[in-house]
């Protein structure tokens, strides 16, 4: 009865469309009963409080509410339909957390409500985080929208994937998630990823986030009231309000809280914090061997050797071309580079190539790919021409990628590769909406019309389109949209222009990528709802897939576009930024974002920039800034001139001078991010994270801290050789020379900082277990002894840590993790002291002492780190 009722009301929403937002305000909003409360829970109804309004698609008139304090810094909040049939995340794309279930008057966060109209409020001790009763809570089959106050002037930071500052706009501003091919990376627009968690520091009160667990496309918006009341609203296509707000007394433990959510980044190999260079445009195999053997003439430590779509046969995935990267040379390639130490990745992409090639025979045959609802395959085009696309919620799915992954990058007889690029898995799609003809795109030469140049070659024309080949499909969907308690979608919905617009820079919703009225294999999921979630499916299914090759090594893998929790998984690269001094500046806010809020640690811009041609100064700075990212890499794009570092003298410099530093450094790097995955402490971190009390920090996003100890103040401006840097109330070393320089508080200016040199500062209080030189590969510099550099905090005392495993193994057998601390004029060193040869301290420097003397005392002193120890150092 209820359901013909809902579906009578469903018709009459879809005829009503584009209703002006005035009504939205007239809509009834929600009354509370059947209220049923446990110690660490509530459960209620909600019920349509008055006339649907309808206004962008059906009021639903019964919902859910459940709160959960699921532990003493987590409370989570759904607000869902009462049959279960609207759309939720499903744990595939990301597992939901277990509720430890605490007493609600345990809990640092209390929840709160008012029952008709209902709002709700999340508050810790007295203060309010969160209120809804901002505006009436609308629920309806294809929008939802919910508003809460926020404080004046708020420190807001989070939301992405974006190129925005650090610190969110407060006024007239529209974060809009729907991920998107966005080349260049334009600001204020969608781009690759979607993390719709968003974290108010509140300074002394302590940080909090909150988490929205809805994969929809949505526009979060944070502005003012005529009457100048701050506020930020979601207003959302489809899925149900599902809330995590978590708390810490700063923004680290928040951080820490919320990879609690999503889940904790995936520990990556030692070799994987090398340099890397790749570029789109390599012409040959030959070329791919000059450029390794040009960074070794310049003596630039190159540990990776990457290669982009050239290396494929006609650009279709799982192909070589047989001229230009015949599988002979590509093996002996990879073995002259195994044989160095040295790696090779390339890349690969969703889409398939319908030309006659074995991955496209294997992927119809396993049914794998996306249909029609008709059942045809669906088409686009992509790199290759016509391509169809992989269905990541095919139960087959993951044996088809396997296969693939088994045949084409075979240890034996094939292209033995040591990590994973993966790309274009917004999907893109380059054949614009409504893409009724991919094949006569796909020769036309057309581009996008959405988004005018955005590419600087379309799909080149390819011999033999219209593809000849017609296959049969075959499919299998579980559910109908509608089912009760399916939880994959309401029916009848509008699922290519429903009535609510978000502001998707590329205009309609399936443009520039899947159409989104396509139905996923396996339990039906529309694309409309599950949109956001194709590259981080991509990412899950390649990381198996790359494990059923090489079991037991954790696997690189880098994706373009992300979900929240997709660091678990794999790493990123923040996509086709362009060789300028504002993509160069606004990628460190971007790594920030990424390293310590959305728990994606392994993470990098294209260095020296990929989209137009860098210039020599740009890339010197940025040699040396990326090698403060935590993934470093140079990429450029096709047709630009050529930017490996060894081209100019003064970036072969910088280079070789930064990467000596990080080489230094890696071991230091490699603990915290294995403390990253191991609690979602966060490695990189912005300056407001280590002084969360100090205001002057909580919008730099020019400097930020590589670990609790290292403070990198790179020259942001061109033509500038000085940078105007901040400096908390604490001390500080000169990375270089060792001097002790007292921050108060304000800004100092660092002058003559030449082209090729890039100003650091150790933070007072800090042990760096560094090696104690550089090596040409990371496999090399194993082999170094330790310098343990001291670094004394304003209370003379300093601490550190160093983990050590084989590098490699995704269970090591044997780890050592020792703890330094400096107190009293004595180092100690204690720890779990793993078997296998003992790491050697070959040096210990002491920073000068607090500003005092500014003097370093360095002592040449052997040490097995094989057990516990002291060292006087009075
Ligand atoms: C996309 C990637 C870029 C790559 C190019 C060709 O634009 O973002 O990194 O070089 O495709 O594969």
């Amino acid at each position: 009865m209820l359901g013909s009722f809902l579906f009578l009301v469903f018709l009459a929403g879809a005829a009503v469309t584009g209703t002006p937002q005035s009504s939205i305000d007239q809509c009834p909003g929600y009354k509370v009963s059947n209220v049923k409360k446990g110690s660490g829970s509530l459960t209620a109804d909600l019920t349509l409080a008055g006339t649907p309004c309808n206004s962008y698609g059906a009021d639903l008139k019964n919902l859910k509410l459940l709160v959960e304090y699921q532990t003493d810094q987590r409370l989570h909040v759904l607000i869902y339909d009462a049959d279960e049939q609207v759309y939720q995340v499903p744990e595939v794309a990301l597992a939901r957390v277990e509720s430890s279930e605490v007493a609600s008057n345990k809990s640092a966060l209390s929840f709160d409500y008012e029952e008709e109209p209902f709002s709700f409020t999340i508050s810790r001790d007295d203060e309010v985080l969160f209120n809804t009763s901002a505006s009436s809570l609308v629920f309806q089959s294809e929008y939802l929208r919910l508003r809460t106050w926020l404080p004046e002037d708020p420190y807001l930071y989070g939301l992405g994937e974006h190129s925005d500052p650090m610190r969110l706009p407060t006024d007239n501003y529209t974060r809009t998630m729907w991920n998107r091919d966005a080349y260049t990376t334009p600001n204020r627009t969608n781009l690759y990823g979607t993390h719709p968690v968003y974290y108010d520091h509140r300074g002394e009160a302590g940080t909090h986030g909150v988490f929205f667990l809805n994969s929809n496309g949505m526009d979060i918006k944070i502005n003012r009231t005529t009457t100048g009341k701050q506020y930020l609203e979601y207003n959302v296509l489809g899925g149900v309000l599902d809330f995590y707000f978590f708390t810490g007394t700063d923004p680290k433990e928040a951080s820490i809280e919320y990879s609690k959510v999503v889940g904790l980044p995936a520990m990556q190999s030692y070799w994987t914090f090398g340099f890397h260079q790749c570029r789109y445009g390599y012409r040959d195999v030959y070329e791919l061997a000059e450029v390794v053997y040009n960074y070794s003439q310049a003596s630039i430590p190159l540990e990776t050797m990457w290669t982009d779509i050239d290396y494929m046969d006609r650009r279709r995935v799982f192909t070589l071309d047989p001229e230009r990267f015949p599988l002979e040379k590509m093996r002996e390639l990879v073995t002259y580079l195994h044989n160095h130490d040295q790696h090779y990745i390339v890349m690969v992409d969703p889409a398939v190539s319908v030309s006659d090639n074995e991955a496209y025979q294997a992927g119809v045959e396993q049914g794998i790919f996306l249909h029609n609802q008709n059942g045809s395959l669906y088409e686009g085009a992509v790199w290759p021409g016509v391509t169809v696309f992989v269905d990541w919620f095919n139960s087959d799915t993951q044996d088809y990628w396997n296969g693939e992954f088994d045949r084409f990058f075979n240890a034996d007889t094939g292209v033995d590769i040591d990590g994973l690029w993966i790309d274009m898995n917004e999907a893109s799609n380059f054949c614009p909406y409504p893409c009724t003809d991919p094949a006569a795109f796909a020769i036309s030469d057309d581009l996008p019309p959405a988004a005018p140049a955005v590419r600087p070659s379309s799909p080149r024309p390819l011999p033999g389109f219209p593809a000849d080949f017609q296959p049969t499909s075959k499919r299998s969907v579980k559910r109908a949209q509608g089912e009760k308690g399916a939880k994959i979608g309401l029916p009848h919905r509008n699922l290519l222009s429903p009535p609510y617009t978000i502001q998707n820079a590329a205009g309609a919703l399936s443009m520039s990528t899947i159409q989104t009225d396509i139905i996923h294999s396996g339990e039906g999921y529309a694309e409309y709802d599950t949109h956001n979630l194709y590259g981080t499916m991509m990412s899950a299914a390649s990381r198996v897939a790359m494990q059923s090759r090489r079991p037991d090594v954790r696997p690189l893998i880098i994706t373009r576009s992300t979900y929240a929790g997709a660091g678990s998984h794999v790493g990123h690269w923040l996509g086709d930024n362009v060789s300028d001094w504002p993509h160069y500046r606004i990628s460190i806010a971007q790594i920030l974002s990424f390293a310590s809020m959305f728990q994606i640690p392994m993470v990098g811009a294209d260095v020296c920039g990929f989209a137009s041609n860098t210039t020599e100064e740009l890339c010197s700075r940025w040699a040396a800034l990326g090698a403060f990212y935590t993934f470093y890499r140079n990429h450029n794009e096709l047709g630009d001139i050529s930017q490996e570092f060894y081209v100019w003298p003064t970036v072969a410099e910088s280079a070789r001078k930064a990467i000596d530093i990080r080489y230094r450094l890696i071991d230091y790097i490699y603990t915290s991010l294995h403390r990253q995955s191991q609690t979602g402490e966060p490695f990189l971190q912005p300056m407001f994270y280590l002084y969360p009390k100090d205001q002057n920090t909580f919008a730099n996003d020019l400097q930020f801290f590589y670990g609790d100890a290292i403070l990198v103040s790179p020259v942001t401006e061109e033509n500038s050789t000085s940078v105007n840097a901040y400096f908390p109330d604490d001390i500080f070393y000169d990375w270089y020379t060792g001097a002790a320089m007292r921050g108060h508080g304000a800004n100092i200016t660092l002058s003559n900082i030449d082209i090729t040199h890039i100003p650091l500062h150790i933070r007072g209080g800090n042990i760096i277990p560094a090696r104690s030189s550089s090596a040409m590969t990371t496999t090399d510099l194993r082999e170094n002894g330790f310098e343990l550099i001291i670094a004394p905090g304003l209370d003379e005392t300093a601490s550190g840590s160093l983990y050590l495993d084989d590098g490699d193994s995704l269970e090591p057998s044997h780890t050592t993790e020792i703890e330094f601390t400096y107190s009293g004029g004595v180092l100690h060193i204690q720890g779990n002291f793993g078997q296998g040869s003992p790491a050697k301290v070959e040096k210990i420097t002491l920073l000068g002492q607090s500003g005092k003397s500014g003097k370093n005392m360095s002592i040449a002193k052997t040490l097995d780190l094989s057990g516990p120890t002291e060292v006087n150092l009075k």
